[in-house]
């Protein structure tokens, strides 16, 4: 399924000679180069790609649709990704609940066959929930098949029921067991919530309504510190806990405003959004001009292996409603770095994006880098 056929008719056309092959080097070449990587690791008996976990699935899917919407040519390694995954990846559902929490992983297969059924992609994690709520999202915006946005809306229907008493009256845990409310589980739900009330005119009051009940909840607690960037989470009295500033948690919240602000307009979500975004480039971007990760290079596995193409790919999303200067050369630095610094001979990508390639490279890494790459192709 493989996308082979050479792209030679491309603006900005720069073309090296490499022993006898002619190959183009531009944005969108490097993206479908670096996609024909990624699928060397999709396994389609468990819709994933082999080695990284469940909620990286749902980022590499989710690049995946982002690439077919800029470069139809990969449209049909898209549609094989998107219906093998919903058809077979609930058997590979870690940890299935919360209703169908007793249900062991093995007795899940016959269970492939109610593609569709939105119980059978949760697991007991709620922030998992959203990144495949986002992903099929993203698979509908690009097929307009209602199935995905169907499914979309069946999981984010099941994350309702776990919004929460704590902290100001809401918000949502990070999983059915804790206690712990952190950011990414709320900015998914923030984002999810707004990009359903741009899809579903039906149900669009209700969708705004949960959209903006997370963020007046958000805004109101103490996720941001004192640098403007948003911390990990709240301590049990509900203040910041100080804990890692990752770059996917200054990214979601900012495609969740810019499909907000989409829904229900209102000056003050770009504002916000635009805050963050600049405090987060302020902390993260290093002085070589590329988006860092306070774990690199040893200490990111197995999840923040995943974040930066997550930020990345969210300020994009500002980037095309508000632009700025700043926000396109992290986006443009970056993609460059990669892909002369830090891409293997097999055109794989690691995770320290000013390179070299060093400790693990997996699925997790390289479609964080492509979000990068694919993020170039659209920047303006
Ligand atoms: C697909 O994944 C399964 C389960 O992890 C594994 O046993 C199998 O070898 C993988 N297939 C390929 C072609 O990688
Ligand atoms: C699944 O992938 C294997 C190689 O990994 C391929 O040979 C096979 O044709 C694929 N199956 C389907 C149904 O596409
Ligand atoms: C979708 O996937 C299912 C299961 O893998 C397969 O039976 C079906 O033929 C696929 N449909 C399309 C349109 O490829
Ligand atoms: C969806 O899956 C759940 C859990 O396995 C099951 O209880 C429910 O009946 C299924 N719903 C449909 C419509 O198949
Ligand atoms: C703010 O930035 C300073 C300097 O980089 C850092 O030491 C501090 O931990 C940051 N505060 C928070 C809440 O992240
Ligand atoms: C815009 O949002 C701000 C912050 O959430 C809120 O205080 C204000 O009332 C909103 N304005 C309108 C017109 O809804």
């Amino acid at each position: 399924m493989l996308f082979s056929a050479p792209r030679l008719l491309v603006p900005a056309l720069t073309v090296f000679l490499l022993s006898g092959l002619t190959v183009a080097d531009d944005a969108t070449s490097r993206a479908v180069t670096a996609l024909e990587a990624l699928q060397e690791w999709y396994n389609n008996s468990t819709g994933l790609w082999n080695t990284v976990g469940w909620w990286n699935g749902a980022n590499c899917l989710t690049v995946i649709a982002d690439l077919a919407a800029l470069d139809p040519t990969v449209m049909d390694t898209a549609d094989y990704v998107f219906n093998t995954t919903y058809n077979v990846a609930p058997v590979s559902n870690p940890d299935p609940g919360p209703e169908v929490k007793t249900t062991k992983r093995e007795f899940l297969a016959p269970r492939a066959s109610s593609a569709g059924n939105a119980s059978d992609w949760l697991d007991s994690a709620y922030d998992d929930d959203g990144w495949w709520v986002l992903a099929w999202i993203a698979a509908y915006d690009v097929t307009e098949e209602t199935r995905y946005l169907q499914l979309a809306e069946g999981i984010f229907e099941a994350l309702t029921k776990a919004w929460g008493t704590r902290c100001g009256g809401g918000g949502l845990p990070w999983n059915p067991t804790s206690t712990y409310v952190n950011s990414i589980t709320n900015e998914l739900f923030l984002s999810a919530a707004a990009h359903l009330a741009n899809r579903v005119p039906a149900r669009k009051s209700y969708y705004v309504d949960w959209a903006q009940k997370e963020w007046n909840w958000f805004a109101a607690q103490g996720f941001i510190g004192e640098n403007g960037t948003i911390n990990d989470g709240l301590l049990d009295n509900c203040e910041n806990n100080g804990a890692t500033v990752w770059s996917y948690n200054q990214g979601v919240v900012l495609g969740g405003l810019v499909e907000l602000n989409i829904a229900a307009p209102n000056s003050s979500y770009l504002e916000s959004a635009n805050k963050i975004a600049k405090a987060a480039i302020e902390t993260l971007v290093g002085s070589d001009g590329v988006l860092h990760e306070f774990c690199e290079p040893d200490d990111c596995e197995p999840d923040a292996t995943q974040f930066k193409g997550i930020f990345i790919r969210n300020l994009l999303m500002l980037q095309n409603v508000s632009p700025h200067d700043s926000y396109k050369k992290v986006i443009t630095n970056s993609a460059n770095s990669i892909w002369e610094n830090d891409r293997s001979d097999q055109n794989r990508l690691g995770v320290v994006w000013s390179g070299p390639v060093v400790s693990t490279v997996d699925p997790s890494t390289h479609c964080s880098a492509m979000d990068a790459l694919v993020a170039a192709i659209a920047v303006k």
